[in-house]
């Protein structure tokens, strides 16, 4: 079991979520209006599948939709990885919002991924459908890093390398940096660690194995004879052998900083690639192997946890496993469920975690120690409080999945769908606001990720200031869940708080599982409160923020601007969302005139300032600051901050931003503002 806590980095930066085991709230009193309608899982889903684009490292494929080239604000970046051992290790995933590159997290994250796809086939549609299509581009591109990663390959097991780590944390978490330019500023050490005979690593490898049949299994949904396939059943073959042959868990060598406290274990992730190799049909020594790596497992302490992550595979594998009845004894099968029953009914319990029974409050901080499941007031189940929403996530995928194995025990495969669909629809909206990114009412617009908080202009100076900087992160990581709140149900969207706004790829993977499982699920189950016996749940979208949807239609020029709105709504409270609805309520403005009258009112300044002394007389987002910090300058206020209008004159405007600083500057110190204008 991943029981390890997270540590912070040396400049704030800490990993993010590999290291942990895994409010402002405006709206809260308002008046609320229910939709009788289930999210839109089919829009997270999605957006799920962005966030990855978003992690890509390398040079981007051009269907990179955070691509720049595609609206989005990343680029090519960390194209020598690999060099200091002669290879070409660019692409892969970055871990978490820093840029590291782990394989554990990233195997499992791929293999799970890939297992939503095998579970919950029906939620992606046809393979000719752009869904499907998403996911297949995304699952390649993960699996060609894999390849690559794979640095000797060879039929003699003891001759194969697998590049387990590129980057050393403490260098990558010294200065926050965008992708695209870290080297510069962080320096060029950025080493490649291996797996080998002589340091194995059966968990990373046995992780790499699965995503590689995962993405197999993937491909033949759409064409048995991908060419593809070959190709990755043999490096799969190779790995597996290798893994076998070589067990024990990776250990980094010493000089980077331990990435994990605790223990993690090896087993799992073999009976994950064990039982994905059955499925593939590969052959009876594979499953042979599944049983006795589960029958291993089984008496560990991995055998005897209630959810998944990406240091345990046993219980998803234990589910993938009921699903294979062809190639396992019904006894053993029996077995396996039994174990999944007492497993998943560990999170049905009755504390609340707010009133923490004896013994389980050791810090005295009046909520439930980790370890303990838990629900707060809200009726969020909380297992641990780093990364709090994916360790839920992660515990309605299996619920859901494993709903599918109960076909005579309609009940309790009504149980554990509910559940899960509360906990899902208490993550995208019914606490109150969204935690994932870009989705839904109130969305965290501050998540700690480098590359979306610093500006999309490259030549923006990026680092702490910039990270401490209150505002917005400026492009949206579309699609991430982020840590989640709090076991007292406290939530603030802080970038700085990474343990409530952190996010990762191993957060987003069983997410996606349990979205797709559902949507899948949706299809049979067209009327959810019925099913669940459930009054409606009323999906809570504090007008304030609703409001502000009106103005920032898809499709619209301002679409972009609907989470700058929220965030707005939050700044300046809801007696005062009128000036952020202002913001979007001009149609024509286009949408760097739009951020730009979110922000100043956000820093207090009045929407009919912002507007008529500066975004009306200008959209060009370089020039644009310069007179927020002008009208919303306090004495600038009380002067009259029409002043600030006279540096917006086109005379100024012709000559340049600095120019228009300087004017703003000169105006912000009560000179004569005609002067002013004159004088730059
Ligand atoms: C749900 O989202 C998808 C993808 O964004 C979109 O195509 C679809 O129209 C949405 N469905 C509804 C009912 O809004
Ligand atoms: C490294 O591999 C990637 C992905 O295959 C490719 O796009 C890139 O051009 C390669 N880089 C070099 C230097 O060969
Ligand atoms: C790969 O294998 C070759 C030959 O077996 C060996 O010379 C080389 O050092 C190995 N590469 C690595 C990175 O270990
Ligand atoms: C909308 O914005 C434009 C500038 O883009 C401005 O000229 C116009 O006056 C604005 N309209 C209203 C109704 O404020």
């Amino acid at each position: 079991m991943g029981a390890s806590q997270g540590a912070d980095g040396p400049a704030g930066l800490p990993r993010l979520a590999l290291l942990g085991l895994a409010a402002l709230l405006c709206c809260s009193a308002l008046p609320r209006f229910a939709l009788s309608t289930e999210y839109n899982y089919t829009e997270a889903l999605d957006g799920s599948y962005f966030f990855y684009e978003a992690q890509q490292a390398g040079p981007l494929p051009t269907w990179n939709r955070a691509a720049r080239w595609n609206g989005g604000w990343r680029d090519a970046s960390f194209l020598n990885d690999g060099s200091d051992i002669g290879k070409n290790l660019t692409g892969g995933w970055f871990d978490a919002g820093d840029h590291m590159k782990f394989q554990l997290p990233f195997g499992w994250s791929a293999s799970t991924l890939a297992w939503s796809m095998v579970e919950f086939p029906a939620a992606y549609g046809p393979p000719s459908g752009s869904l499907f299509q998403t996911v297949r581009r995304n699952l390649l591109f993960a699996a060609d890093y894999i390849v690559r990663s794979h640095v000797n390959a060879s039929d003699v097991p003891g001759e194969n390398v697998y590049a387990a780590q590129i980057g050393d944390t403490d260098t990558d978490h010294a200065r926050w940096c965008r992708p695209e330019q870290c080297p510069e500023i962080q320096g060029p050490y950025r080493p490649t660690w291996v797996a080998d005979r002589t340091r194995p690593g059966a968990d990373i490898v046995g992780e790499a194995v699965a995503s590689l049949v995962g993405v197999a299994s993937v491909l033949k949904m759409e064409n048995p004879a991908d060419p593809a396939i070959p190709l990755l059943m043999t490096h799969a073959r190779q790995l597996y052998a290798f893994a076998k042959a070589f067990p024990g868990t990776w250990e980094i060598p010493a000089g980077d900083y331990p990435y994990r406290y605790g223990t993690h274990k090896w087993q799992d992730d073999m009976l994950w690639a064990a039982a994905w190799m059955c499925r593939a049909g590969e052959g009876a020594s594979y499953c042979a192997d599944a049983v006795s790596f589960w029958n291993v497992g089984s008496n560990m302490g991995i055998g005897w946890c209630p959810g998944m992550d990406w240091d345990n595979a046993f219980n998803q594998a234990s589910v993938m496993m009921l699903g294979m009845a062809d190639r396992f004894s019904a006894s053993f099968l029996t077995t396996v469920r039994t174990r999944l029953d007492y497993n998943l009914n560990l999170w049905h319990v009755s504390t609340v975690c707010t009133q923490p029974p004896p013994n389980t409050d050791s810090n005295g901080d009046g909520l439930v120690d980790d370890g303990h499941i838990c629900y707060s007031p809200k009726g969020f189940a909380h297992e641990s409080t780093w990364g709090t929403a994916r360790i839920t996530a992660n515990a309605a995928a299996l619920k859901l999945a494993y709903s599918k194995y109960l076909p005579t025990n309609p009940e309790d495969a009504k149980r554990q769908r509910c559940w899960a669909r509360k906990q899902m629809r208490l993550m995208l909206g019914d606490w109150g606001r969204s935690f994932v990114v870009g989705f839904g009412c109130n969305p965290p617009v501050r998540p700690h990720h480098s590359s979306t908080m610093c500006d999309r202009d490259y030549s923006i100076t990026c680092d702490g200031n910039t990270a401490a900087d209150p505002r917005p992160n400026p492009s949206v990581l579309r699609g991430a869940l982020v840590g989640g709140p709090r076991k007292d149900d406290y939530y603030v969207d802080d970038r700085m708080d990474y343990i409530l706004n952190e996010v990762a790829i191993d957060y987003n993977a069983g997410f996606t599982v349990a979205l797709a499982g559902l949507l899948q699920l949706s299809a049979s189950t067209p009327d959810w409160d019925a099913y669940c016996g459930t009054a409606p749940t009323p999906i809570t979208c504090p007008w304030a923020c609703s409001s502000c949807d009106s103005g920032t239609q898809p499709g619209s020029n301002l679409a972009s601007q609907r989470s700058n709105c929220y965030s707005c709504v939050n700044a300046r409270g809801v007696s005062k969302s009128w000036q952020c609805h202002a913001c979007v309520g001009n149609a024509t403005y286009v949408a760097s005139q739009g951020q730009h009258c979110l922000s100043c009112v956000s820093a207090g300044a009045d929407a009919w300032a912002c507007q008529s002394y500066c975004t009306d007389l200008s959209s060009d987002i370089a020039v644009l600051p310069s007179c927020t910090s002008c009208v919303a300058d306090p004495a600038v206020r009380s002067a009259g901050p029409w002043r600030c209008s006279v540096c917006m004159a086109p005379s100024v405007l012709a000559k340049g931003a600095a120019a228009v600083e300087a004017c703003m500057s000169c105006v912000r110190s009560l000179k004569g503002p005609y002067a002013c204008a004159v004088s730059v």
